[in-house]
């Protein structure tokens, strides 16, 4: 039975790659609910199944076993309700930062009724979306102009145009500086209570996770899957010298334990060190 206060309701959810010798168990059993308005950060070792977990939400991917829902709908492809952004920028580079993040509301726009009403409100929409993140200034300026942060802004502004039920990001602040990620998390903690939006955010990088999460879901590599779960005890007021504060150190410490126990870089260092012994034995 699926719980009509959860947005996302994943159950006993199996997805596989190829076939035969070059078959990749990606995700086994996953089980996760994501409460409406939930900030869910998932972490893990390379190649644990995050994007492929991140990618079947979005309806990206097809799943072999197990059932996905969103908004109690299961999920069998994209949707307006879920919108994605990569590492990637993925902009239109031949497009202005205007038309870009216009762009995704156009195609909506001509699947449905619209009214200049609506297409009114949506030029309101995106003005103000790009004031809120400090793009004004560069509305007309083309992708190629910007910096990797400004065009992660823009990414996300798209993304947020059409008011999805559901943000889902794939590292989308990795290729960016680490001051540059500051504010860029500072500015989805503030998108995110001014929009109450439920977010499930992928990252390798734990201190975002908790930084920005409610929950940080710690995924474990073959087979792909939930390994636990832990509940981020900081209440929406958050600064930047939190990452400091003893209980969050702590929980970071607990994290990297489970990540570090989970994707066999322990095996991998004993087997290099018994190589090491063998050859200055020899
Ligand atoms: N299109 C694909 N075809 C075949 N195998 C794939 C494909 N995409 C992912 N895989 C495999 O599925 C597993 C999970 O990959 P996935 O990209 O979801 O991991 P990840 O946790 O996002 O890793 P990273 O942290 O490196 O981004 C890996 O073993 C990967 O090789
Ligand atoms: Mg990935």
């Amino acid at each position: 039975m699926t719980n009509p206060v959860n947005k996302i309701s994943i159950r006993h959810l199996d997805k596989h790659y190829g076939a035969g010798a070059r078959r990749t168990q990606a995700l086994h059993n996953i089980n996760l609910d994501i409460a409406a308005g939930e900030f869910i950060t998932l972490v893990g070792a390379s190649g644990c199944g995050k994007s492929t977990l991140l990618r079947t939400l979005g309806g990206l991917e097809e799943y072999s076993i197990g059932s996905l829902a969103c908004n109690g709908r299961p999920v069998d492809g994209p949707g307006p309700d879920r919108a994605m952004v990569f590492q990637s920028y993925s902009l239109y580079p031949w497009l202005t930062v205007m038309e870009n993040i216009r762009f995704c509301r156009k195609l909506h726009f001509h699947r449905d009724n619209t009214t200049s009403a609506d297409v009114e409100q949506a030029s309101g929409r995106s003005d103000a979306l790009l004031a809120l993140m400090g793009l004004s200034h560069v509305k007309h300026a083309y992708p190629a102009e910007l910096s990797g942060g400004m065009q992660q802004r823009v990414a996300i502004a798209r993304a947020l145009m059409v008011r999805p039920d559901v943000l889902l990001m794939d590292e989308p602040f990795g290729a960016l500086d680490a001051q540059t990620r500051e504010v860029m998390h500072d500015l989805m903690r503030y998108l995110y209570l001014l929009e109450k939006t439920t977010v499930v955010f992928v990252t390798h990088d734990v201190e975002e996770a908790i930084y920005l999460g409610q929950r940080v879901v710690v995924m474990a590599p073959r087979p792909g899957r939930i390994d636990s779960v832990f509940d981020v005890p900081f209440g929406p007021d958050r600064h930047q010298d939190l990452k400091l504060a003893p209980e969050f150190t702590e929980l970071k410490r607990r994290i990297l334990d489970r990540i570090r126990e989970t994707s066999g870089m322990k095996t991998d260092l004993e087997q290099l060190k018994k190589l090491t012994e063998h050859q200055h034995g020899n």
